[in-house]
């Protein structure tokens, strides 16, 4: 079986990375993570890949003039590594049109919340703020509008009594664990939910 060749850009603790190396030891999954890129040199994910054996590099994003230079930079070495599908997991940098446009339907995020409610930021302070009772996580593709693409699955997970925003990120995460390698290995091998 031939499996895709999956970069993972990351920004912090990588704690899905590790959930994607994790998966990707069965040998049917159909993704093989060859390399990390890391736009901050202290991530703990760094760490994580070394010790899975993945090549793991630093792209700073502070080392570079624009974002589209810093972008170009990514864009070549995942090229020269034959990458064929991107994975964004806890990458904190906004990406321009031209990269999303050059990895289009190769390109997948996961985000804290139930799309295509709560995009953007603070969303575990904003959720608990509105009352919501059931939130979760969804895997998406990433298109030029943030948090915007088509939804490739998603989990729900429930708001409890006195939860805070630290304590309902936590009961999240733990469900992103699951749900992030289920949805790149749909990717991977080519299936959408449903078919
Ligand atoms: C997760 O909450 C994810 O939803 C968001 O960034 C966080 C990444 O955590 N996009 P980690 O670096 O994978 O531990």
């Amino acid at each position: 079986m031939s499996k895709m060749k999956t970069a993972v850009l990351i920004s912090g603790n990588g704690s899905n990375l590790q959930a994607i190396i994790d998966a990707a030891r069965e040998p049917s999954y159909p993704a093989d993570i060859c390399l990390v890129i890391s736009n901050k040199p202290d991530a703990y994910g760094l760490e994580r890949a070394k010790k899975a054996g993945i090549k793991a590099v630093v792209v700073n994003h502070k080392d570079f003039d624009s974002r589209d230079a810093f972008e170009a930079e990514m864009t070549r070495i995942m090229e020269a590594e034959g990458i064929e599908l991107v994975v964004l997991a806890g990458f904190m940098r906004i990406l321009n049109d031209t990269f999303v446009g050059h990895w289009s339907h190769k390109l997948i995020n996961i985000h804290p919340s139930l799309l295509p409610a709560f995009k953007g930021t603070n969303v575990y302070e904003r959720m608990i703020n509105e009352g919501v009772k059931i939130a979760g996580c969804t895997v998406h593709f990433v298109v030029p509008e943030m948090d915007s693409g088509p939804i490739i699955a998603q989990a729900e997970v429930p708001v409890l009594d006195g939860d805070t925003a630290d304590s309902l990120s936590k009961r999240i995460l733990v469900e992103e664990h699951t749900l992030y390698p289920r949805a790149l290995a749909l990717v991977a091998s080519k299936q959408t939910l449903g078919q």
